[in-house]
């Protein structure tokens, strides 16, 4: 069986995660991976990234495997993703079953389909509250005025937070998705861990709060919840409220943004949407299969397991690349074409498993609201005179800048 190091071939990816080309565009880069070296290790971040549509399906579902970085061998990519946790208690994102059922049930009820529709309407007039606000003359930066907001003020409607502290909120929320980048310089590092006590010590203020005067919000649901008469600790509540803000936050933001400009980008599809809105359920998967917010998770296997004939140890680090699986020819027509009326759209971008995205009927419901309402709304939308511009965080895409003329 040819080892690892064999069968790495030098196709720079290592050189690219964070430059800017990679940034507007890793398909190629991606494409070049899972042609040439489809378990290829990855020696700089010390992690086997995975592009073939097969592995990926196959990792995500694979019980056995753990995403606890403090289960992951010393230096590997996983294991600088205890930072993101160091001073919490374990969230359910980087938590293996046992301890991951019993934290996923107890919150899960806020998530189904069934109470993501009952907040449908909630949903539509705040979008239609921020598209009222837009200054339709100029230019304007939709992320700021449109993505950002929405999934914010929907998840801090939820956890119960008071519109006064929304910005501090949505502040602590973006520097606490950089504890996500394993990448971190010294001074970021103190910028995350700034925030995270913030962020700790509000959480902890609220939950005080709710213990005493309860409220219909979902705090107040976690204070009260019980799993077979065992009662959530403060710092889970904690881990949990911090999980749901991050991983919900700019996700979401991104979904919405990277679907405006798939759409600005392609007019014809734009127009089909707008001439038939009940493409846009159809049109959000096609979205998540062509940009996904998401471009990769994480697993580490227990023991060491084989895929592909490389042989993987213990505890390494194993990437399944969800951009590359999404764009796989051997399970996507032509992969690279954006077609919002695409049959049976599949993809990966919200993983799988056990750990399949708890948000996902929420994150759906808010993108099909969101682009629906703005296609309706401004028929005329067309991109802007300045330059988009693209955030650098390995597990994310999305633009921290998309310039638009919306008459
Ligand atoms: C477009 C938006 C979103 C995308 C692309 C996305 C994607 C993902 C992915 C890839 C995972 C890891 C799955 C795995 O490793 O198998 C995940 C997990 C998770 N997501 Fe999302 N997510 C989105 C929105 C949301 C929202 C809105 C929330 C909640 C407010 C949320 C909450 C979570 C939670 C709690 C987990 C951990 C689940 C577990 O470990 O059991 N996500 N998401």
């Amino acid at each position: 069986m040819a080892t690892t190091n064999e069968r790495s071939v030098p196709t720079g990816i290592e050189l690219t995660v964070l430059d800017a080309a990679y940034q507007q565009d890793p398909y190629p880069v991606l494409e070049r991976l899972r042609e040439l070296d489809p378990v290829h290790y990855d020696a700089v971040l010390k992690r086997y990234v995975l592009t073939r549509a097969a592995d990926v399906e196959a990792l995500l579902w694979d019980r056995t495997l753990s995403v606890d970085p403090r289960k992951a061998a010393p230096g590997t990519f996983e294991a600088n993703f205890v930072f993101a946790e160091r001073d919490r208690a374990p969230s359910m994102l980087f938590s293996d079953p046992p301890y991951h059922t019993r934290l996923r049930k107890l919150v899960s009820k806020a998530f189904t389909a069934k109470a993501v529709e009952d907040m449908r309407p909630r949903i539509q007039a705040i979008s239609d509250g921020l598209l009222d606000a837009l200054d339709t003359d100029g230019e304007i930066d939709l992320m700021k005025s449109f993505a950002e907001p929405l999934p914010t003020i929907i998840i801090a409607e939820m956890l119960g937070v008071d519109p006064a502290d929304r910005d501090d909120f949505k502040r602590w929320s973006d520097i606490g998705v950089m504890a996500f980048n394993p990448l971190l310089t010294a001074e970021e590092r103190e910028a995350v861990d700034a925030a995270t006590a913030a962020l700790d010590q509000y959480l902890r203020g609220a939950i005080a709060e709710r213990r005493a005067r309860p409220r219909p919000d979902l705090i107040t649901s976690l204070v009260a919840a019980e799993d077979g008469g065992e009662q959530l600790t403060e710092d889970e509540i904690v881990t949990m409220c911090a999980l749901l803000l991050a991983a919900g936050n700019v996700t979401t933001t991104d979904l919405i943004g990277n679907g405006v400009r798939a759409l600005l980008q392609h007019p014809e599809e734009l127009r089909k949407l707008q001439d038939d809105p009940s493409l846009i359920k159809n049109a959000v998967e096609e979205v998540l299969r062509y940009d996904s917010p998401v471009t990769q998770s994480g697993r580490m296997p227990p023991e060491g397991i084989e895929i592909g004939g490389v042989q993987i140890g213990a505890g390494q680090s194993i990437t399944p690349s969800l951009a590359a699986a999404n764009h796989d020819p051997a399970v996507h027509q032509d992969p690279h074409r954006f077609d919002v009326t695409r049959e049976k759209v599949e993809h990966h971008s919200f993983g799988g498993g056990v750990h399949y995205c708890l948000g996902a009927p929420l994150a759906r419901a808010e993108a099909q609201v969101a682009l629906g309402t703005l296609v309706r709304r401004f028929p005329n939308i067309r991109p802007g005179h300045s330059p988009r511009e693209w955030r650098r965080v390995p597990s994310f895409r999305g633009l921290s800048k998309l310039p638009v003329f919306l008459r």
